[in-house]
């Protein structure tokens, strides 16, 4: 099954390489240098990079690339900085390109307006018109990321799930699903997480990214994306969402978006790899992670999980 349209030959054409059920990703962050040993062990247990910056590192080693923006299809700024973006597009080819599905508004500081609100028609035609910009440079599968609500217009409708799968449907674009986001807007709108996750075109995702945010349980406070290390509670939305990816035929690329310190980051990827790969690894694995030290040893384990994961 495709999920990007019939031009797909990057990413889809690519998944026999790999696990059955999933890509295990690497955001190449601003903490990656070359001569530090946790990057080399991190991105030794990646199979595909994600790279957000059009002129990443040239030591990065020869593994598929995706290329994830963080500006919106519908806002000005896409267009605004799009140049050496559409150079990078044009000249490295990676698997896929993703950004944000809006915002509502052309012009923004953080989560408030700073132009109109956009009603659905002129949404349609601010991302018509920069995906056609897109398009000038890049011919490979497109996905949109979803935002996390907050009540400032800024995200009207484009944190509805009907609307969500109209749009991807509409530009037959892949969804990254952001388990964060969602959660922040499930809570925000007043949905359990669950609830909201199994409304969202789980069809066509192609990307998952997993990162711990922070929901107060006092009512009427809102979620906060913080980035911060994912823990059982995440690792639960990852499962209860890879069911029904996976039910759908979809083979997402997961990442985890953790960016504070690598040796943690670490031990998460190796968790990743757990949950992705199947539990028969994951008594050895387990007793590794919480031994500072003994990451080599850990890492030992994902290489033979990762070799041991059935190919074709
Ligand atoms: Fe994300």
């Amino acid at each position: 099954m495709t999920f990007f349209g019939n031009d797909n030959d990057g990413l889809d054409a690519r998944r026999g390489a790999f696990g059955p059920d999933s890509f295990i990703g690497l955001p190449v962050s601003h903490l990656f240098d070359r001569s530090d040993s946790d990057v080399a062990e991190l991105l030794a247990a990646a199979e595909v990079l994600e790279v957000k910056n059009p002129a990443p590192p040239a030591w990065l080693p020869p593994l598929p690339k995706v290329f994830h923006w963080g500006y919106g299809i519908a806002e000005d700024e896409f267009r605004d900085r799009f140049p050496p973006v559409g150079e990078y597009l044009a000249s490295a080819g990676p698997s896929l390109f993703s950004c944000d599905l809006g915002p509502s508004a052309r012009r923004h500081e953080g989560i408030l307006p700073t132009s109109p609100v956009m009603g659905r028609k002129a949404l349609y035609e601010r991302a018509r018109a920069n995906m056609e910009l897109l398009r000038s440079r890049y011919g490979g599968p497109v996905a949109f990321e979803n935002y996390n609500f907050y009540p400032t217009g800024l995200y009207s409708k484009v944190c509805d799930p009907d609307f969500m799968a109209e749009f991807l449907d509409r530009f037959g674009a892949g969804l990254v699903l952001d388990l964060a986001h969602a959660a922040i807007s499930a809570l925000n709108m007043g949905f359990e997480t669950e609830r909201y996750l199994e409304r969202l075109p789980l069809e066509r995702t192609v990307e998952i990214h997993v990162s711990r945010p922070y929901l107060p349980e006092e009512p009427g406070r809102l979620g906060v994306d913080t980035h911060e290390c994912p823990g059982d509670r995440e690792w639960g939305w990852l499962s209860f969402v890879m069911e029904r990816v996976s039910a759908a035929g979809a083979r997402p690329l997961v990442l985890i978006e953790y960016y504070k310190d690598l040796s943690v980051l670490k031990a998460a990827m190796l968790r990743l790899a757990q949950e992705l790969r199947g539990k028969a690894a994951a008594t050895a694995a387990a007793a590794a992670l919480p031994r500072r030290g003994a990451d080599a040893a850990a890492f030992e384990d994902l290489g033979r999980l990762r070799a041991a994961a059935p190919r074709g």
